[in-house]
């Protein structure tokens, strides 16, 4: 039996617009799972109901199964057709029950999808459709079917059985194994089934719902990692709270278990009742994580709660209405993390993966709408643009609603929905009943892709003391859907006098709402009574999902960076500002000139740093320049290194010209005890943001240095060797050995090494990449560890990946072919950096190009790769 289902011919794609109702359904399966390493056997008794009149056949979905038996009603059943990826039955009863038994192996399952060994456990990942690798069922997320689970296995290696909702029976077996029984109330798609068995540690709490209800809360960690867990445990508790404060929506299961695995395809899980995590975003102490993993973790583990509510309680009708739950979800978490933490911090950081790898993706040949209309590979479809842009999407509604009817729309959605599978559109329906906002043309951004291009003029009438603001939308085509049509654009924007006042929007005598309806191609709004000639601020805390051009001179960038009432939109001004000058740098050195940046530049960037009123984890993101390939996104022909040499360049400027003030700070912030208050977090941002920029300067350096010796947590740890790493600093290679020395029992930690192994922009780069694989941490079959050196070399560090031999090309068509074979769906996100050869020179593309064609020849080409690989060539 082969591990990937064999390509006969080319995959099908399929529409959204094909969508019909199954002709048959199941209301509840009854499972039994007698697990062994290698030869596991699968009972699923199903009752089937046909919902059609006519006879029709039953089509169950499988793969890389081996069918046993089946019966109808309890009678060996012949009349049906097996193939590797259907059981089709025919000549059946209008209800009866369907006894299907499977054999699988889940040792030899690389793949990470269906049941699964992760370590020494078992394990399981369904989502999107990893349940037809269990048993052969309707596998898509519109049949809702009660489930029963028995799980039996040996009792010493295994003794925790568990899946989804209640333990309702258990027992021993004589041979030495033993089983338990799950019942779960509420009916659910298969993709939110699971099962995990094993030897853990297990953390307890507890939590009181606001009707009075207690829920048991269960983390299973690896043994040995139980002072790991304490952070996944209080982000549970929180999230469970926050989500009756601001939402109303309370847990409904009197347990609530998570379970850390170390072999994970993505980053968790929402199976209902049984959240399977990679152990990534559960495991965490000062010693082993930084704090940006706590604040993944928070978001995380309050990503897959809130899941419970949208996504599970509410699913989804049918995959393309992924960003149903998805967008939401994101939207929940985000205004979670913003809750308990610093908005501005926060909008920031979700507006980098916004203009970075979202615009990036919108620009590509993958691009797609929030909801696709045409899918070859769901696992594919889990992108940047269904989670972040659709959550961008949710935002604009809550934007324009405001949270009171926004709340009232929520509770509409349930009211209509819970039990139910839904559509993006059942969603948006709830959103104007609810609110009485017409949200008809609103709803376009379900549909089209790409990223508008807004521009804005302004012009200022200091006689009739009238400001006009004219705005033109536009849609480049993207990949597959050439013609665009005006969206409906939230604009939220302000106006400052000259000594940073606020000034009053209205006109004809009437107020005007500071956040602009757009909804034509060419639109222009009036404000009257604007005594002088304001400076505006366009597009306040990201309000759409577009690029803004504006022509800011360096005065008003300055001015609203000081002046600006919210944080995000000083931030952005430091931003524009920065951009403008990245920019004619980059012309500078592609005509061998050198790189400059104006005093007052450096004075706005001195100013910020200074500005004790602001919030030391603020600071750090105003200091913080466009990551390289957000730099990239800018040009039709991307020129690797002039942006490499620009970014180092005027990091280097504002090091030397800063140096004082970035010294006297970083000693300033020197840390008591290390703890995960806001406030300790905030500090260690800017001194380490300082240190980043220190690592550049001759005396600057040496902090570098000290701060690996004495730091006592992983937050300065991995500050001080990232500044080693990017400056090539003469310590780095101490360091190095130092940590692995240190860490290389733990895989987890490792990730860390890797990534900078992967970052490293020493000229050896590859070379050094290469040798990293044959680390003993090492493990290509971790997509843990793989993504933290191979992505982290092809994604992250373009001058060496895009090296003109392309050495960097072939490296990746090497992962990729073995990748191919045991694991496409992390092959998948491997191969992106390929997909947008175009924007690079001709040679470059040429040998891209090169490189796609031969992943094209490869045999049993997995279907992931397959529409990646044929959309990039098509482009
Ligand atoms: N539903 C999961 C989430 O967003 C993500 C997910 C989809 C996933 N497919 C997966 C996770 C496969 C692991 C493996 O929370
Ligand atoms: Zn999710």
């Amino acid at each position: 039996m082969s591990e990937l289902s064999t390509q006969t011919a080319s995959p099908k794609a399929k529409y959204r617009a094909d969508y019909i109702k199954p002709d048959y359904t199941i209301t509840d399966i009854d499972f039994e799972f007698d697990l062994y390493d290698t030869a596991t056997h699968i009972v699923a008794v199903s009752k089937v109901v046909r919902q059609v009149e006519t006879d029709a056949a039953l089509v169950l979905n499988g793969d890389g199964l081996e069918l046993v038996r089946v019966e109808v009603n309890g009678t060996a059943w012949s009349d049906y057709d097996v193939s590797e990826s259907s059981l089709t039955l025919r000549s059946l009863p209008a209800s009866f029950d369907l006894t299907i038994e499977t054999l699988v192996n889940p040792e030899a399952n690389t793949l990470l999808e269906g049941l699964y060994k992760s370590g020494g456990g078992f394990c399981t990942q369904c989502e999107a459709e990893g349940f037809r690798r269990i048993t052969f069922y309707l596998d898509r997320p519109d049949v809702l079917a009660r489930f029963t689970t028995k799980v039996i296995a040996d009792k010493t290696s295994f003794p925790y059985l568990l899946s989804n909702g209640n333990r309702v029976a258990e027992g021993d077996l004589d041979n030495g194994r033993h089983w338990v029984q799950w019942q779960d109330p509420f009916p659910k798609p298969s993709y939110l089934f699971a099962l995990v068995a094993g030897d853990f540690d297990v953390l307890r709490d507890k939590f009181k719902t606001m009707s009075g209800r207690d829920v048991e809360l269960e983390i299973f960690v690896d043994k040995g990692n139980l002072d790991r867990a304490d952070y996944a445990m209080a982000s549970l508790i929180n999230s469970m709270k926050w989500d009756e404060e601001r939402f109303g929506l309370e847990y409904d299961l009197d347990i609530y278990m998570i379970v850390a695995v170390d072999f994970f395809n993505m980053g968790a899980m929402e199976n209902k009742g049984l959240n399977v995590f990679n152990s990534k975003f559960v495991l965490a102490n000062s010693k082993t994580a930084t704090d940006t993993d706590y604040q993944g973790i928070e978001a995380v583990i309050g990503h897959e709660y809130f899941h419970n509510w949208t996504g599970n309680r509410v699913t989804c009708r049918d995959w393309f209405q992924l960003s149903l739950k998805e967008g939401l979800t994101v939207f929940r978490d985000q205004e979670f993390s913003s809750d308990l933490g610093s908005r501005a911090v926060n909008r920031i950081q979700n507006v980098r993966i916004m203009r970075g790898p979202q615009f990036a993706e919108d620009r590509g040949p993958m691009s797609h709408p929030i909801r696709p209309e045409k899918v070859i590979e769901m696992n594919n479809f889990y992108t940047l643009t269904v989670y972040e842009k659709g959550s961008e999407v949710i935002r604009m509604m809550h934007t324009l609603l405001g949270e009171e009817k926004f709340q009232a729309g929520i509770k509409l959605y349930f009211e209509r929905h819970d039990g139910t599978a839904a559509t993006c559109d059942d969603f948006a329906q709830a959103m104007e009943d609810a609110s009485g906002v017409d949200l008809t043309l609103f709803r376009r951004w379900y549909s089209q892709a790409g990223t508008p291009v807004v521009t804005v003029t302004t012009d200022y009438n200091a006689e009739q003391k009238r400001y006009l603001v004219t705005i033109e939308q536009n849609t480049a085509p993207t990949a597959g859907q050439d013609d665009k049509l005006p969206l409906h654009i939230p604009m939220d924007i302000e106006l400052y006098d000259s000594v940073g006042h606020v000034i009053a929007l209205e006109c004809n005598g009437e107020p005007i709402h500071h956040v602009l309806n757009v909804t034509e191609a060419k639109q222009v709004f009036e404000f009257d009574n604007v005594n002088e000639k304001p400076v505006i601020s366009l597009f306040r805390e990201f309000s759409a999902p577009v690029v803004l051009e504006y022509g800011y001179s360096d005065e008003e960038l300055v001015f609203l960076m000081v002046h600006a009432r919210n944080e995000f939109a000083r931030w952005d001004a430091g931003q524009m500002l920065l951009a403008k000058y990245i920019r004619t740098n980059i012309a500078n050195v592609q005509q061998g000139k050198d790189v400059e940046l104006p005093e007052s530049v450096i004075d706005a960037f001195r100013g910020a740093l200074l500005d004790e009123n602001l919030d030391p984890a603020f600071i750090a993101e105003m200091l913080a320049l466009p990551s390289e390939n957000e730099i990239a996104g800018w040009y039709k022909i991307v020129d690797v290194d002039a942006i490499n040499a620009v970014a180092g360049k005027i990091s280097a400027i504002l090091a030397y010209a800063l140096e004082d003030e970035l010294t006297a700070i970083y000693r300033s912030l020197s840390q008591g005890e290390y703890n995960l208050a806001h406030e300790a977090m905030a500090k260690r941002a800017l001194r380490n943001r300082c240190l980043s920029y220190l690592a550049h300067t001759e005396e600057g350096n040496k902090l570098v240095a000290e701060q690996y010796v004495s730091s006592d947590n992983m937050t300065d740890t991995m500050a001080s060797m990232a500044a080693a790493n990017n400056a090539e600093l003469p310590c780095r290679a101490e360091q190095m050995t130092d940590f692995s020395d240190k860490w290389t029992h733990d895989g987890l930690v490792m990730d860390k090494w890797f990534m900078l192994q992967g970052a490293n922009p020493a000229a050896d780069s590859l070379a050094n990449v290469r040798k990293t694989m044959s680390h003993p941490a090492f493990d290509l079959k971790n997509p843990n560890r793989t993504r933290n050196l191979v992505a982290s070399f092809c994604a992250n560090n373009p001058v060496r990946f895009h090296a003109k031999d392309g050495s960097g090309y072939a490296f990746l068509t090497e992962i990729l072919t073995a990748l191919n074979a045991s694991n496409p769906q992390v092959a998948s996100r491997l191969i992106e950096p390929f997909l947008k050869y175009r924007v690079y020179d001709e040679q470059r593309q040429a040998l891209m190009r090169a490189e796609l064609e031969k992943l094209a020849k490869l045999e049993n080409l997995a279907n992931d790769l397959f529409e990646k690989v044929q959309k990039a060539l098509d482009q």
